[in-house]
């Protein structure tokens, strides 16, 4: 590849398929995020893009000391990494809410946060924390119109929020809104949805301080749709982007008006030239997220044009008239169309600097489970 950006002097020790992690390019990622929020306070990002401790202290050393995260497996890597703001954006039932309970049982200086959306979760969660002598805040999952979790504004909701109000061992700790079905390419159209969705939390969160209940934060906005919230000024709001750290196909597509750049490409060698126009790599579906539709879960930039035919667990097969320009062992970069999952199906990523590799990251919370 000619991009200066993603020169690499040396692959000789890069297994492939690996992902790699282009060091300044990542930084430059923070740096912009933390630049539309307007102050590393205002942040609070999602590990699950990276899964990695190295990239939460990074994050740290910049100021942002707020965290998100999904499982409690990234939970504990961000206290590990030293976090002690989490939150788990994740309703906790069954065997997860002792599981959360040991979790703060064994990270005792952390203050930990999770979502609810029912109320007999809500009673479990209350009576395990209060009998081991604990407590979480407990955000109130809103449906912004994702239609995936969280209740609409309303009584019911209202109801709610009351009900971990008066529970021992909760905290009321606010509204979690998340957006993820705004993906408008055209910003005009997201920042029109966003505020439309902004017009009917703002008077439930008013309804609900007019009863003294707390709303101390109200965690919105993933990728596409943080800048727009980042332009409201409301001290209770915090931003919970997760995809900026690396970045993709998928969104560089999708938000033309965004400033982040590629930050972790897939490195694949041509394993076979079965014919004149096929090059197949090692780059299948154990190695690249397979949730975009088959044909385009990667970009090639050496090979714009290639057709990707057909992928198996440890093969992709590519069909391009560039075909017969490449030998066995040659190398490609290829750009994930969606970058989370791809991270973790890797236990490892290459972080390059300088164009060199420096160092080798643990992708720590790929695990479901790490000691809680
Ligand atoms: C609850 C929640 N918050 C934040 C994010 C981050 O969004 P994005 O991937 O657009 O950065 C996600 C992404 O899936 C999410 O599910």
């Amino acid at each position: 590849m000619n991009d200066p950006r993603y020169q690499i002097e040396d692959t000789r020790e890069i297994f492939t398929p690996a992902l790699l992690v282009f060091r300044e390019l990542l930084e430059q990622n923070l740096d912009s995020m933390i630049r539309i929020a307007g102050r590393p306070d205002r942040l609070r990002p999602h590990c699950k893009t990276h899964k990695i401790a190295e990239i939460t202290r990074r994050q740290l050393a910049k100021g942002i000391a707020k965290h998100k995260c999904a499982t409690l497996a990234e939970a504990e890597m961000l206290a590990r990494a030293g976090v002690s703001d989490i939150f788990l954006a994740y309703n906790l039932v069954g065997p997860n809410i002792p599981r959360a309970v040991r979790l703060l049982q064994a990270y005792p200086d952390v203050r930990l946060a999770v979502t609810a959306d029912h109320p007999q979760p809500v009673a479990v969660l209350g009576q395990s924390l209060q009998d081991a002598g604990l407590s979480v805040d407990v955000l109130l999952d809103i449906d912004t119109g994702m239609h995936r979790t969280g209740m609409e504004v309303g009584p019911d909701a209202l109801a709610l929020y009351r009900q971990i109000a008066v529970t021992p061992g909760l905290r009321p700790g606010g509204l979690h809104v998340y957006d993820g079905q705004n993906h408008q390419t055209d910003l005009a159209e997201r920042r029109a949805a966003v505020h439309a969705g902004w017009q009917r939390v703002v008077p439930f969160r008013d309804q609900l301080l007019s009863e003294a209940l707390p709303v101390p934060r109200i965690v919105a906005g993933g990728t596409g749709t943080f800048p727009v919230y980042a332009e409201i000024n409301d001290p209770a709001l915090e931003l919970s982007p997760g995809t900026p750290v690396f970045y993709d196909a998928g969104y560089t597509a999708a938000f033309p008006d965004l400033p982040f750049q590629v930050a972790a490409m897939l490195l694949t060698r041509v394993i076979s030239r079965p014919g004149p126009d096929r090059l197949t790599v090692d780059l299948g579906t154990k190695a690249c997220a397979s949730d975009p539709p088959a044909g385009r879960r990667l970009v090639f930039p050496d090979l714009p044009d290639a057709e990707q035919v057909r992928q198996n667990e440890e093969h992709l097969m590519l069909k391009t008239p560039h075909a017969e320009q490449y030998q066995p062992g040659d190398e490609l970069l290829a750009i994930p169309w969606h970058i989370c999952p791809t991270t973790a199906l890797h236990k490892q990523v290459c972080v390059i600097s300088a164009g060199r590799l420096v160092a080798r990251w643990d992708v720590a919370a790929r695990d479901r489970w790490l000691t809680v």
